[in-house]
């Protein structure tokens, strides 16, 4: 599994749907019949606790996570409120009334600590501070009050795999000696051979080469990641100590709550052994199984992590962790562990319906036997946008706008990526430009993340788009953006934007999309369908014919319907 790609497909492994749901869409040639209802044994209907007839009022309790649209804000590319040409806590402060107008419910926020940004800020160097880049603990705070105020709620990322080589703590134990307490808290260990120049194992780092560096006095640290973010030994107990430190912290700001960045990485096996590298597929890739990942030990660590958060009213948590097997990754959101685990399937997902339907059906039942709700995912800071997956272009568009129809649809809670609303593409950038640590590590091979990083445009018809009043922004903007700022989507009743603020403001006030009943529908070959409540039926035409309508009075549709055809890359809504 990987960031941009997949090494191992967890689909191939993985029952299809028609072997577990009898009610699934047939693959039978198109006539209307073919969308008929099917209500056959269906696993989605367990009673998750949540009363689907709370509808968008429950946003407010204790369980307004449940079916929350999460938007997630990368703070260097949102909005640059002080003119230096990166985004900031100002930036998205300024422009918080644009979030309340497309309807989300919550936002996350990467990380803003202090950082020497060798990757993005996920090198942290103080936890409970703001990186001057980014603003003050007072931004901060203002910021959370001026979205709570507007009903939006704030959640922040928190890294608990590792911490930046700058931070008090990694400084202290390349003063210290090997063997002490300051080393403790990483995972120090000498080398293998007789003279300690071999890598204490063979773990590659996920942004390439080696997982361990090499200190003057002949040990070696762990970095799962890159060099400059040394893994956090959690065997020891002053790291949870920390971590529970941290999250109070952002809670008593009123932090409502928390993104676990590589959820499923803190816990190693005893040992380090070798991993075998047979399959390996290089940077960005996980194996499956992964011994740098998903040990069963990390879940104690996540216990710990909720054992916190219930100490506050209404706080929630969602884990980033890759974790391709559906009922391992279940066992992150059992009731006292996280509330909410990203769910990729959807970003792995090939533009089809049979993949898209694998991809629901397998994570609602993982998912149905925990009692979670599932957490979709399209795009985000580390994947290519969904639109340039599917094609780019018109192609890209249409479909990734029928994808969002979809997503937004489907039970449980849904991630925004920030410009996923503007339809916006990943962005061919010169090498130059690039900062991801995966261009330099992998010997200039992987051209890594920073083509969805680029900043948002907001209006005018020049870069850098109104993203701030300096006239560079941290990665060039292309010049075709001046049909995707907010300022144009807003005006056009067909653009993107205004398809996500017309499906939010639907999503908010049906009921039906915040429980937990789902039905598969019958469909025609390349379509899916499925019923959400007794009267909500949405619809994919993810082939390339059109196909006959499925009865219904139309309540929101990807691209325009003329007479009574579902056009290919195309979701409806339907009100039957
Ligand atoms: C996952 C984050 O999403 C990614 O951006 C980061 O590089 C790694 N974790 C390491 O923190």
């Amino acid at each position: 599994m990987t960031l941009q790609g997949l090494t191992e497909d967890p689909c191939r492994s993985q029952p299809t749907p028609e072997e577990r749901v009898s009610d699934q869409p047939s693959s039978t040639p198109n006539q209307p019949s073919d969308w008929e209802a099917g209500f056959g044994d269906n696993p989605f209907d367990e009673d998750t606790g949540f009363d689907q007839h709370e509808g968008a009022a429950a946003l407010s309790g204790a369980n307004w996570w449940r079916s929350a649209v999460f938007y997630q804000i990368y703070p260097k590319s949102f909005a640059d409120g002080n003119g230096d040409g990166m985004g900031d806590l100002i930036g998205v402060r300024n422009r918080l009334d644009y979030l309340k107008l497309l309807g989300i419910d919550a936002i996350w926020l990467s990380p803003f600590y202090t950082s020497p940004m060798a990757d993005g800020g996920y090198d942290v160097a103080d936890p409970t501070d703001v990186d001057p880049m980014f603003g003050t603990l007072r931004d901060f705070d203002a910021l959370v009050t001026d979205a709570h105020a507007r009903g939006i709620k704030v959640t922040v990322d928190i890294v608990p795999n590792h911490f930046s080589d700058q931070h008090v703590w990694f400084q202290q134990a390349l003063a210290a000696a090997p063997g002490s307490p300051e080393r403790a808290r990483f995972i120090f260990r000498d080398g293998k051979s007789p003279d300690g120049s071999e890598p204490p194992n063979n773990w590659p780092a996920m942004f390439g080469g080696s997982a361990w560096n090499r200190v003057p006095d002949g040990q070696w640290y762990l970095h799962l990641f890159a060099p400059e973010q040394p893994d956090l030994n959690w065997d020891n107990s002053e790291i949870s100590a920390e971590f529970e430190r941290i999250l109070r912290f952002w809670m008593d700001r009123g932090v409502d709550g928390f993104r676990i960045d590589v959820a499923h990485s803190m816990a190693k096996p005893a040992g380090l052994p070798d991993m075998d590298l047979s399959h390996y597929n290089g940077p960005n890739t996980q194996l499956d199984p992964d011994l740098r990942f998903d040990q069963d030990g990390v879940h104690e660590h996540l216990r710990m992590f909720r054992r916190v958060l219930d100490t506050y009213p209404n706080r929630m948590a969602v884990g980033e962790a890759w974790v391709p097997d559906d009922k391992r990754l279940a066992l992150y959101v059992r009731p006292d562990e996280l509330h909410l685990t990203f769910n990729f399937r959807l970003v792995l997902a090939e533009w089809s319906a049979k993949d898209f339907q694998g991809a629901i059906d397998d994570s609602l039942t993982a998912m149905a036997e925990v009692g979670a709700p599932c957490t979709w995912v399209l795009s985000n800071h580390d994947v290519v946008r969904h639109t340039t997956r599917y094609g780019g272009g018109e192609l890209g568009k249409a479909r990734g706008r029928a994808a969002a129809l979809v997503m937004l649809s489907l039970p449980g809670t849904a991630y925004l990526y920030n410009g996923d609303e503007l339809g916006l593409e990943n962005v061919d950038l010169p090498d130059e430009v690039l900062q991801d640590p995966t261009w330099e590590r992998s010997g200039h091979t992987e051209r890594g993340r920073d083509g969805e990083r680029v900043p948002l445009p907001w209006e005018g018809v020049t870069p850098p788009f109104g993203f701030g009043s300096s006239q560079d922004s941290w990665l060039p903007m292309p010049a075709e953006w001046e049909f995707f700022t907010v300022e144009h989507e807003l005006d056009d009743a067909n653009s993107t934007l205004s398809l996500f603020r017309e499906a939010l403001g639907l999503r908010r006030g049906l009921a039906e999309l915040h429980g937990s009943s789902f039905h598969w529908q019958q469909a025609p070959a390349g379509c899916l369908a499925y019923r959400r409540g007794p009267n909500l039926v949405v619809a994919l035409n993810a082939g390339d014919t059109p196909v006959d309508l499925p009865p219904g009075e139309i309540l929101l549709s990807s691209s325009p319907i003329e007479g009574d055809t579902l056009p290919p890359n195309t979701t409806v809504w339907l009100r039957v």
